[in-house]
């Protein structure tokens, strides 16, 4: 498991390059679950999400190798059940219930697990597959789905939830008929899988738009595809610039993508410079406080709330964040008050005092994003600071104390 040893108060600089987005890359591997042959992934992340997706789909009866960012997978018959150790290790295993239903007629699976940061329901899931003709019992900690063939359907969520949208979409690929999901979430990610499944033989269009709609067809592909860059990850690092006072570029990123924390960073007083592939921002004098909500693409990410969070202990006054997608995302900021930082959150929001002093103290992440934010604290503290619980970082951020350190922070792990 290990930990991370953070020396902080260094300024960092430089340039960064950004890998594939792991919301996406997961996708992009259980969509392949729907297809036959060889597909090439391009731009995949070395953590540990991916391998343990890697795991579900070994476990399926996938071939997969993986190295240096380059994802081969090999698809013939799928068969079998999704491991639930596995699955319980990470929320993104349930999306193999689309294409396995789709495929087999039948899934079963574990209410996964994932994240410590709201209660993270099924129901648009279900429900959706519901009214495409699947049945779906839960037995105990399981869900089982069947489903002969699935047909189109007229589908309208009450919430754009991502996971929904994608489960939805993967399954109508191959339903009989059309089928129409609406209020579909707009991420990044779905115009990544929408590109995926047409790229396999699937006709999807509207993705990036409320409405998506698949016509159902009755065998799929394979097919080569580059993951779109992880927006998260880059917002992460240029965070870590402006949290010590420095500058730097994040490379290999798709900026418009990153439109609502840049509008952020730009009220807060930072320089920005959008390139056609790369963004750099410069520390002002002085970080202006912030108020903002998060929300579904195009709001703000709540992937980078308790980043932003963790920099506004830096701004000058009251900055107020609101958490409008998850129920319990800020487990984090007690971990951040250790720090000397001032955060009080409430059901719904974390009101910051700023800029308060940071000193170097012992963290635990308990979530992915969560301990983001606490690397970001503790590079801007005083002194040294150890974060256990590195597993969660690890899950989505490909070597981050080495990247770091390329940029001047000191930072090392230590295995136990
Ligand atoms: C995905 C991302 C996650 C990101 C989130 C929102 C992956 C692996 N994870 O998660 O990093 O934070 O999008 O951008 O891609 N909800 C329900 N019922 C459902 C489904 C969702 O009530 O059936 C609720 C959730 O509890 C949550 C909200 O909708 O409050 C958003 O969830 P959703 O968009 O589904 O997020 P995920 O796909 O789980």
């Amino acid at each position: 498991m290990g930990k991370f040893l953070v020396e902080g108060r260094r300024t960092l600089c430089g340039r960064v390059s950004i890998n594939g987005a792991k919301n996406s890359a997961l996708k992009l591997m259980v969509a392949a679950l729907l297809g036959q042959g060889s597909f090439k992934l391009k731009n995949v992340p070395s953590i540990t999400d991916v391998e343990t997706m890697a795991g579900v789909l070994r476990a399926l009866g996938v071939h997969v190798h993986f190295a240096s960012g380059h994802l081969q997978l090999d698809v013939s018959s799928v068969q079998g059940q999704t491991p639930e150790a596995l699955v319980k290790s990470m929320r993104a295993s349930v999306q193999v219930m689309g294409p396995l239903l789709a495929r087999l007629g039948r899934v079963e699976v574990a209410r996964p697990g994932g994240c410590n940061i709201g209660s993270r329901p099924l129901d648009i899931h279900l429900a959706g597959f519901e009214q495409m003709g699947a049945t779906i019992e839960v037995r105990g900690d399981t869900f089982v789905a069947r489903a002969p063939r699935l047909h189109g359907a007229d589908i309208t969520f009450r919430y754009p939830s991502v996971g929904a949208t994608e489960n939805i979409m993967m399954a109508a690929t191959m339903a009989k008929g059309e089928t129409i999901i609406r209020n579909a979430a707009r991420e990044p990610e779905i115009i990544d899988i929408q590109d995926f499944l047409n790229g396999m033989g699937a006709k999807i269009k509207g993705a990036g738009t409320p409405v998506i709609t698949i016509q159902g067809v009755t065998e799929l592909g394979a097919t080569d595809f580059s993951v779109v860059p992880d927006r998260i990850e880059a917002g992460t690092y240029l965070l870590a610039f402006l949290i010590t006072g420095g500058s730097g570029t994040v490379e290999g990123v798709v900026p418009e993508h990153l439109t609502p924390l840049l509008d952020l960073l730009e009220s807060m007083g930072a320089g920005v410079e959008i390139g056609e592939r790369e963004v750099s921002v410069v520390s002002p004098a002085h970080l202006e406080p912030f108020k903002v909500a998060t929300g579904p693409y195009p709001g703000f990410p709540t992937d980078m709330q308790p980043q932003v969070v963790a920099l506004a202990t830096q701004a000058r006054g009251r900055s107020v964040l609101t958490e409008a997608v998850f129920d319990r995302r800020f487990g984090y900021t007690l971990e951040l008050s250790k720090l000397g930082a001032r955060i009080r959150p409430n059901t719904s929001a974390v009101i910051v005092e700023g800029a308060t002093p940071l000193y170097g103290a012992n963290l635990v992440a308990g979530d992915l994003r969560g301990g983001a934010a606490l690397m970001l604290g503790a590079l801007a503290a005083e002194g040294q600071s150890t974060i256990c619980g590195v597993e969660h970082i690890d899950r989505g951020y490909e070597a981050m104390e080495k990247r770091l350190e390329d940029l001047g922070a000191k930072v090392s792990r230590v295995v136990d």
